[in-house]
């Protein structure tokens, strides 16, 4: 599919398969966490291929070489809460000393509206950001969410979800042409209710085991 140049479909055996298993109802909390943790490391991989780098004189046991390390403090991770909470660790797990801001957001019930209720960013000028939210489904909290951060000027921002659909990678596009979209699974559609399907229900309660 090729809703767009900036959208990157991270198409794996081992995404999919853990995937597969995120979206079956049996699937307990402590698993999903974990599912949803590792898919976050392996996108996070692919979003940071290409970090800005240092040349850093290095002595070999053979002899003095220049290589190139990541610049410090380039990176910053900002999950939208709560559901995004769950991608954080596997994505410090590549990249251990980046900052982490908090937005949160929730979608209101009878309109699907994204409402902001919390927000605290550590510096963004000049950083890349990875913005991290499970589900992109109307595409209304992750717009929300990118208009906000562009307000403090950072250099790139990249969000990152496991399941997505047609509609919502439309919205956001539309609404952000300069932004990648890293996506593990594009799903068929929305219900009535605006949840994917088949999706895999809904992504914060199923983390923090509050249903
Ligand atoms: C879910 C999800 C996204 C949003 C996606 O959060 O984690 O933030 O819905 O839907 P959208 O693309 O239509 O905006 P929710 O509002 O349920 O809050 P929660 O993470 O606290 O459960
Ligand atoms: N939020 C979720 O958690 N799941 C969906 O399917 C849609 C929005």
């Amino acid at each position: 599919m090729n809703i767009n140049s900036n959208l990157k479909h991270i198409n794996h055996c081992l995404i999919n398969h853990k995937v597969s298993l995120m979206r079956d109802k049996g699937t307990g909390t402590k698993e999903f966490r974990e599912y949803a943790k590792e898919i976050a490391l392996m996108l996070g991989y692919e979003a940071l291929r290409e970090l800005p780098t240092v040349p850093t004189k290095i002595v070999t046991p053979l002899e003095t070489t220049t290589q190139n390390l990541i610049k410090k403090d380039s990176v910053v991770l900002l999950p939208i809460l709560r559901a995004g909470l769950g991608m954080v660790d596997g994505i410090l797990t590549l990249i251990p000393t980046a900052a982490v801001g908090h937005i949160g957001m929730y979608r209101d019930h009878q309109t699907f509206e994204a409402k902001e209720y919390f927000c605290k960013m550590p510096t963004l000028t000049d950083k890349t950001v990875l913005l991290l939210d499970p589900m992109l489904a109307t595409g209304g909290s992750a717009s929300a969410a990118v208009k906000l951060i562009k307000t403090h000027k950072p250099k790139k921002i990249k969000f990152l979800c496991i399941v997505s659909v047609p509609y919502g990678i439309e919205q956001l596009t539309k609404n952000h042409s300069d932004i990648e979209i890293y996506t593990a699974c594009i799903d068929r559609e929305l219900n009535a209710d605006k949840y994917i399907v088949p999706g895999l229900g809904d992504a914060g309660d199923r983390l923090f085991g509050t249903k």
